[in-house]
């Protein structure tokens, strides 16, 4: 693939979103994953619409706003609301990250985070798991405030590093920020953890892998 760098999202890709409240399940109780899965998708919506609406706010806010409306329809007690928010500045990485990332590190290539967080919440997700020492740069939206899938964020690899989009690897477990960097120009792969269907959004993934591991087969 001619690969250069490898540019990874995070959120649902290194860290595991569902993580703070699944730390939390013994309190909100059976139904933690649907409400977790609620406040993930509202969230996204809420960075859709923003972008759509020109009415940026950043990641963080768009997380306590979409948390605000994912409690009242599950009807959560208010006392979770600084306990969720708390955990999810400290989302736990899945398994294979850190491994994968040490394999990588080895090799010439750039390594690099793009995310729609805020650069404080990502140097606090990758400083939290120890993961420092291996990113070359974290990139993140505010830099041209507004979400992914807008090609202005996925620029901003290209212009750092003076690359074309064909030499970035870019790798997301979201369908969509799989299609929005493919359909830019990345060669970009489907982390697809969950046995999900791909989107029909004009661009069909160079790769589809369980987990990250398979990575390192596939950029040798
Ligand atoms: C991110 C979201 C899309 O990290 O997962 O940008």
């Amino acid at each position: 693939m001619n690969t250069k760098a490898v540019v990874f999202d995070a959120y649902g890709t290194l860290f595991d979103v569902n993580s703070a409240a699944e730390r939390c399940k013994n309190k909100i109780g059976n139904n933690w994953e649907a409400f977790a899965n609620f406040w993930r998708t509202t969230q996204l919506e809420y960075t859709w619409l923003r972008s759509l609406m020109e009415r940026h706010k950043d990641f963080w806010k768009i997380t306590e706003d979409s948390l605000d409306k994912s409690m009242k329809v599950f009807k959560i007690k208010s006392e979770m609301r600084n306990e969720l928010l708390n955990l999810y500045k400290v989302l736990s990485p899945y398994p294979e990250v850190k491994k994968v990332l040490q394999h990588l590190k080895k090799r010439d290539l750039k390594l690099a985070i793009l995310s729609n967080g805020t650069p404080a919440l990502l140097n606090q997700l990758v400083n939290s798991n120890g993961l420092d020492d291996y990113f070359d740069d974290i990139f993140s939206i505010e830099e041209v405030k507004i979400y992914k899938p807008n090609k202005k964020v996925y620029d901003l690899p290209c212009k750092k590093y003076n690359l074309s989009s064909k030499e970035i690897t870019f790798l997301s477990a979201n369908t969509w920020d799989v299609s929005g960097g493919g359909n830019y120009g990345y060669n970009a792969i489907w982390v697809n953890r969950a046995e999900n269907i791909f989107d029909k959004l004009d661009y069909v993934p160079k790769a589809e892998i369980k987990d990250l591991s398979k990575l390192l087969e596939i950029t040798n």
